[in-house]
């Protein structure tokens, strides 16, 4: 969602922005824009559509000379993509722009209010709102303005502001959107995400809800909303700059499904030792652990789906109730939040916003724990936790989750372990073996990985799909969800994901001759009863996928095409399945030509509800 880059030094601004823009690109947009201070005026270009057009324009930012500007990638929210509605914004006599990333709510009551003082829109959005108060407010104190709007303006914002007679000086502040800070040899910059400054500097500054940033050339200071300077800690960025880059690859997304087994195997490694699981980080006494009555797991799109599957296993080898909600819902259901209860909330980004307010109405509750499995440090769900489970899936840039989705899955897997043991419901032994099972996933996924170009095979006889339909029970149910869910976001062909029981009250009506449907059997004890499912779909014309562990070549009869997977234990074949899944998905959107790594609509990030 919305990129913010924005510098001021020694060096010309706009080249800087556009790259920085460029590594935000994974987030999500449909229009860019920059403004910069040319020693006179602040001039503004804005272009629809992808960044390397808004490149075109400006001859690679040389159109717009001058060392501090800002840069936005718009991802529509209020009013449609336009150049008009891109950022930066203008106040009315162009001495004061602004971008911005969030939301602001109340900003149709601020628009009426400016216009009856006289302030005239020219885009639709809520951001220009922003800019016209700045000006209401401003008598020569940029702070003083901020300070001001900060506490007219309701919502989330990060926002990026220059005021052009101050042009030694650049302005941030956000609340709930993220926003980063860093120095480099040659000026201070700003941006939505590390991958923009990682060329300049690992030294990065996570800045605080309500707090403002002043930058200059060769100083940061940072303040709070009463004006007053305050000291942060920088966090040193230890990935490797690569880690943000194709590598190679064709696609982001290739490269983050072959980043899998080392994805997994650092999320896994680090919390065995001798044979045990040790989360350290977790911070609870087994007496704790066996003091919790309830877990919800709250979250949005493929984290949720990672939830679906927990539930299975946290309720299999630890015996503990799970709810999984999505984080949308449970932040309004009022749901029972009792002493005793642990709310997981799971999120690769850290910064969803339905997942941030769900930890927050949880926090709200005595005696309830809040628990984040988050990959990206320092966001804000890591900061808010009461505690942190980090996956160490390095950064993911494609849009469609792959090897945040695998960690995740790991994450949930040590949880129940660890918590079964805690509660008496695991021998030393029995969680032995479980760990072994685990160890040996990444070397698994390797081999599914290996054998790629089968699969590829098959994705190429369905790029003209109209639809495709997943199935599956128990765990198998939950792979499914995630498969649908990778197939139609990237491949814009409608799916859908069953659980196998309920076709017969409504789905198997849209099985046509051919329609592929896509079962997964691994769990043996279910696997008869999917058997007789597959051949419902068959009898009415559908062409059957079938993946299952290997040795179950009977199916071969029962199904149409047969693609199998190592074994393993029933709970974690979730993380074995997936990957021809991803896979499949991946060859059937390149198939039809899509854009896999930002696919229409979609931001890798949400930061708006
Ligand atoms: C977006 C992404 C998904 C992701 C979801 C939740 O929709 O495209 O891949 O699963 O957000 O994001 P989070 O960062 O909270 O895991």
């Amino acid at each position: 969602m919305c990129g913010i880059v924005g510098y001021i030094g020694n060096e010309q601004a706009a080249p800087i922005l556009l790259d920085g823009l460029e590594k935000l690109e994974y987030r999500g947009y449909d229009s860019a824009g920059l403004a910069v201070y040319d020693g006179t005026d602040i001039r503004v270009m804005k272009a629809t559509g992808r960044l390397k057009v808004l490149s075109e324009l400006s001859h690679g930012g040389a159109m717009l000379p001058g060392c501090a500007g800002i840069g936005h990638t718009r991802w529509a929210t209020h009013g449609m993509p336009s150049d008009t509605n891109a950022h930066p914004h203008f106040n009315k006599d162009e001495s004061i722009v602004v971008v911005h990333n969030g939301i602001i709510e109340n900003y149709l009551k601020l628009k009426k209010l400016l216009e009856t003082r006289g302030y005239q829109f020219v885009s639709q959005t809520d951001t220009e709102v922003v800019a016209h108060l700045l000006d209401y407010y401003y008598q020569g104190d940029p702070m003083e303005a901020i300070v001001k709007v900060m506490q007219r303006v309701e919502g989330s914002y990060a926002l990026g502001i220059l005021f052009k007679d101050h042009p030694e000086e650049m302005y941030a502040v956000r609340k709930d959107s993220p926003l980063i800070v860093g120095k480099c040899a040659h000026g201070s910059i700003i941006a939505s995400d590390v991958p923009a400054v990682l060329k300049y500097t690992r030294d990065v500054f996570f800045i605080q809800n309500e707090e403002i940033v002043r930058l200059e050339k060769e100083n940061i200071a940072f303040f709070n909303i009463d004006k007053e300077e305050i000291q942060k800690e920088s966090t040193r960025i230890e990935w490797d700059v690569n880690a943000a880059e194709k590598g190679g690859y064709e696609h982001f997304m290739l490269k983050e499904i072959n980043e899998q087994p080392k994805a997994v195997r650092d999320t896994l490694n680090p919390r065995i030792k001798d044979g045990r699981i040790v989360i350290e980080e977790l911070g609870m006494t087994p007496e704790e652990v066996a003091a919790i009555r309830k877990i919800y797991v709250v979250a949005c799109g493929s984290a949720y789906h990672t939830g679906v599957t927990a539930k299975y296993v946290f309720e299999g080898l630890a015996r503990i109730p799970v709810e999984v909600d999505l984080a949308s819902e449970f932040r309004y259901r009022n749901p029972i939040l009792d002493e005793g209860t642990m709310v997981i909330i799971v999120s690769q980004s850290g910064e969803t916003a339905d997942s941030l307010a769900a930890l927050r109405e949880a926090k709200k509750h005595p005696g309830v724990r809040v628990l984040g499995i988050v990959n990206v440090v320092g966001s804000s769900i890591a900061r808010e936790a009461d505690h942190v489970m980090y996956t160490w899936a390095g950064p993911e840039i494609a849009v469609a989750t792959t090897k945040a989705y695998s960690t995740q899955l790991i994450a949930f897997y040590l949880l129940a372990i660890r918590f079964a043991q805690d509660r008496g419901k695991l021998s030393e032994a029995e969680a032995g073996n479980l760990i072994k099972e685990l160890q040996r996933l990444p070397e698994q996924i390797e081999m599914l990985l290996a054998n790629k170009e089968r699969i590829q095979r098959f994705a190429n006889r369905y790029v003209a799909a109209r639809e495709i339909f997943f199935i599956g029970r128990g765990i198998d149910y939950a792979i499914s969800l995630e498969g649908s869910l990778k197939l139609k976001e990237i491949s814009y062909i409608h799916s859908e994901a069953y659980a196998a029981g309920e076709l017969k009250h409504g789905t198997i009506s849209l099985i046509e001759e051919g329609t592929l449907v896509t079962a997964l059997l691994t769990q043996e004890d279910l696997y008869k009863k999917m058997i007789s499912n597959i051949v419902e779909v068959q009898t009415r014309g559908a062409f059957v996928l079938a993946v299952t562990n290997v040795g179950n070549t009977e199916i071969e009869k029962a199904s149409d095409y047969v693609i199998y997977i190592p074994k393993t234990n029933p709970y974690f074949t979730n993380s074995l399945a997936v990957i021809p899944l991803q896979i499949f998905s991946y060859y059937v959107a390149i198939g039809k030509g899509c854009d896999v790594d930002k696919p229409r609509n979609l931001a890798k990030s949400v930061t708006v509800e």
